[in-house]
């Protein structure tokens, strides 16, 4: 199966010039799969935490289109915290790696690129059962 090989903060090819910038994704240019989905939070209230789960087989990518976040990574060893702040920066996040995201700015929204559709199956929703599961990937 074809996937990141590890967390990295990748930079989003933008135009910028005085009347602001735009940044571009395309096949073959930051995100190398298929994208099989998009979404996106927003509305996020102050203190609250996104994701706390993992996933098996999707690789995503997650772009702060505005304002900042913080998402920790963590394989079932060791864990990675990003501060995401700039819509020109944007984090891989290779299947395996349980997310939280937190620390919301007020106005904050993530734009998520997903190399596969919603699969409720491809989820792992409770925190032993993914340390369970990395160790005997
Ligand atoms: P969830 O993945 O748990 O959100 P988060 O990790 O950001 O806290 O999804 C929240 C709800 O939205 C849950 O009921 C499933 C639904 N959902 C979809 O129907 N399709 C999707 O593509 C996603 C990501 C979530």
């Amino acid at each position: 199966m074809e996937a990141w090989e590890k967390p990295t903060l990748i930079s989003v090819p933008s135009h910028r010039n005085e009347l602001g910038s735009l940044g571009v994704i395309e096949k073959q240019n930051v995100f190398p799969f298929e994208i099989q989905r998009i979404y996106y939070l927003f509305d996020v209230p102050g203190g609250a935490t996104r994701g706390s789960h993992a996933h098996k087989a999707l690789n995503q990518l997650i772009i702060p289109i505005s304002g900042s976040f913080d998402v920790e990574l963590d394989n079932g060893f060791s864990k990675e915290k990003f501060s995401l702040n700039s819509a020109s920066t944007a984090l891989t996040v290779p299947p395996g790696y349980w997310r939280t995201l937190e620390n919301f700015s007020s106005g904050a929204a993530a734009l998520v690129l997903a190399s596969n559709t919603y699969d409720e199956e491809d989820y792992i929703r409770n925190y032993e059962e993914f340390v369970k599961w990395a160790k005997n990937k």
